[in-house]
């Protein structure tokens, strides 16, 4: 039986708002009632006459008749405008990473645990069907238990047209909140068990540029298995080089559109921010011929090693190695959507929920202080997904 269409609002349409309205407009589950971005301009040209435009949260949390809301502010926002959203009653899809620090990400599932309202964090690349598929061959057991995830990236992030939060690591700026986050849900999605442990360095190496632009992280799991993640966004290499050409969205990757350089003057900011707002449109596109690749992610079990690929995945056993070809016809959003309403209408639990992504905020956390202090860092919030 088809649910009935829940009316959707979203909160902040830049560059992650932007590449969910294709998958909105696809979906059967969800019409797009209002949008609400500080800036009225953002949405001109991008939604049907029919759908409000508003500039203050507020008015689009109690506009009638919206059912959910998704929210794609920047990220030291989401904390405020979660908990707006969630005490006038809406069920909540928020960008990645959830929150700036665990309390506030904890704080905010138990708010839309105490109020049984849906609260799921999205887009992650954990959802990319390649990641799915390799968490189902371990679930069948077929390569014995999950020994190693390796998963790592390297892109030109700390060079893409930014807003100065997106480089300040307290206001969850640079590669580990903002690209780590996906690494992590990767791994949490693949070891199979609960994350216990983090030793980690990170590296700013770019005096002009100053953030974590990389991150080399090892995470350690009860049931004995290991993370190694790495980030790199300073984009002098590229790992597109080891995915055969395919770049995160699951395109052919073209080079960088500004070679890697320190940014100009103070000055420049203004002009950055409008760069970054002209590249939103159509930075994330919304159909591949391949399959995402966010880096490249390995996986060793007892029995054999699998890897992903443009078309699908490369399983590794005695046996030698077999291709697995997947379909492209659903976009991880189209899939973080469908995830959202299942759990909005209580056919199955969100897959990523509050508590998934305060786990995710904690390894980001935890991978910072690990770095500045050289310690291993013992984790608390972690969730496991049987
Ligand atoms: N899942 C992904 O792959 C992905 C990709 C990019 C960004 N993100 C996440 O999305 C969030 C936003 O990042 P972005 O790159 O889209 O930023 P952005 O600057 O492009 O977009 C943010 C938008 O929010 C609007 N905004 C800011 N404050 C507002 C307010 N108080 N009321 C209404 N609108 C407001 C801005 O005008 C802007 O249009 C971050 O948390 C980031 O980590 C996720």
């Amino acid at each position: 039986m088809q649910m009935p269409t829940a009316r959707l609002g979203m909160l902040g349409l830049g560059a992650a708002g932007q590449a969910f309205l294709p998958s909105i407009a696809r979906s059967q589950a969800f019409r797009l009632c209002a949008v609400c971005d500080l800036s009225p301009d953002t949405a001109s040209g991008l939604v049907y006459e029919d759908v409000a435009i508003f500039t203050s949260p507020d008015e689009l949390f109690t506009a009638p008749g919206i059912d959910a809301v998704y929210i794609g502010t920047p990220t030291d926002m989401h904390h405020a405008h979660v908990m707006a959203a969630l005490a006038a009653g809406k069920h909540v899809l928020v960008e990645k990473p959830m929150a700036t620090s665990v309390a506030d990400a904890l704080d905010m599932a138990e708010a839309a645990e105490a109020a049984g309202l849906v609260l799921s964090v999205g887009h992650a690349h954990g959802y990319d069907l390649p990641i799915k598929m390799m968490r189902d061959i371990v679930l069948s057991g077929r390569l014995g238990r999950v020994r190693v995830v390796n998963t790592m990236c390297y892109t030109d992030w700390v060079y893409r047209p930014r807003r100065p939060d997106e480089l300040k690591v307290e206001l969850g700026g640079g590669v580990t909140y903002r690209q780590g986050g996906h690494q992590f849900d990767i791994l949490n999605t693949l070891a199979n068990d609960t994350a216990q442990t983090v030793t980690a360095a990170t590296f700013d190496l770019d005096p002009g540029r100053s953030t974590i632009g990389a991150h080399s992280a090892m995470i350690t799991f009860r049931n004995g298995a290991v993370g190694n993640v790495f980030y790199n966004g300073y984009g002098r290499f590229l790992s597109t080089e080891l995915t055969d050409g395919i770049g995160e969205w699951g395109h052919e990757a073209t080079p960088p559109e500004r070679p890697p350089r320190a940014p100009e003057t103070p000055e420049a900011e203004a002009a950055e921010i409008e760069l970054k707002r002209a590249r939103a449109r159509g930075a994330i596109p919304s159909a591949a011929p391949y399959q995402p690749h966010f880096g490249l992610t390995l996986v060793t079990g007892e029995k054999g090693e699998m890897r992903q690929t443009r078309d699908g995945l490369l399983v590794y056993t005695t046996d030698g190695a077999e291709k697995i070809e997947l379909p492209t016809d659903l976009t991880p959003r189209d899939l973080v959507l469908q995830d959202f309403a299942a759990a909005i209408e209580g056919s199955r639990p969100c897959l990523r929920d509050g508590r998934w992504g305060a786990a995710i905020v904690e390894l980001c956390a935890a991978v910072v202080e690990a770095g500045r202090t050289g310690r291993r860092m013992e984790l608390k919030h972690q969730v496991f997904q049987a």
